[in-house]
């Protein structure tokens, strides 16, 4: 029988997913809800974040509300270092033992934030790709800056460094034109949808990565 069906646990092969997109566009929530989905059908699902937990990541964090301003090198290495041992200690492991990897951030938001701070995008995009492994998904939670802004703002949050409308317009523009240079398996998801809807079309896209579905079932 053809009707539609969640996915099975069906994990030979191991599944790369990043969800990208400014600050305040919802990216963190779907990320939750995709693993929450996963999980629940059974699918080993290991969630994950940039910048990390481990000692470089926090590093980062501290540096963001500190006073003086890092070089845009300066950053981006850091960004580079703590993803290196993302990729070594928890990425590649995970994707070796055929788990389904979903992080929140990947080096997507490297080309575009130290982007935003004049560097060259693909100049980033080459040094990572020196070690970091590729998504075989990537989604874009795209919304316009104005709305991301207030949303953080709606959350009772005062803004962080990187959360200034002129800068975040800047990193959307770079994300927006890696979508039309083609950026493999970058897919662009319209942020301003309900959760529930974003929530899916995450599904879908990712149901299309675990291959054809059954025609028996
Ligand atoms: P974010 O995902 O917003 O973390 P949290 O919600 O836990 O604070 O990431 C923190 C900031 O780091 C965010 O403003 C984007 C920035 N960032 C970069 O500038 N470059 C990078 O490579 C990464 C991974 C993040």
């Amino acid at each position: 029988m053809n009707y539609p069906r969640p996915f099975t646990p069906n994990q030979n092969r191991a599944t790369f997913v990043a969800f990208e997109g400014i600050d305040g566009s919802g990216k963190t929530t779907q990320a939750h809800m995709l693993k929450d989905y996963l999980a629940n059908r059974g699918i080993e699902v290991v969630l994950t974040c940039e910048p990390t937990s481990g000692p470089i990541g926090r590093a980062i964090r501290q540096a963001a509300v500190s006073p003086d301003p890092m070089s845009p090198e300066e950053e981006t290495d850091l960004f580079i270092q703590d993803r290196a041992d993302h990729v070594k200690n928890l990425i590649l492991p995970a994707l070796r033992l055929k788990q389904v990897v979903i992080t929140d951030r990947y080096y997507l938001s490297t080309m575009a934030y130290q982007g935003a701070r004049g560097l060259d995008p693909e100049a980033i995009r080459t040094k990572n790709e020196l070690f970091a492994p590729s998504p075989d998904l990537t989604l874009l939670i795209d919304i316009p800056p104005a709305i991301a802004l207030q949303r953080i703002q709606a959350r009772g949050r005062h803004l962080e460094k990187f959360e200034m409308l002129d800068f975040l317009i800047r990193v959307r523009d770079i994300y927006l034109t890696q979508v039309n240079l083609g950026f493999p398996g970058l897919v662009l998801i319209d942020g301003r949808q309900e959760p529930t809807v974003i929530h899916q079309q995450v599904t879908n896209l990712v149901e299309r990565l675990f291959g054809p579905r059954d025609s028996n079932d």
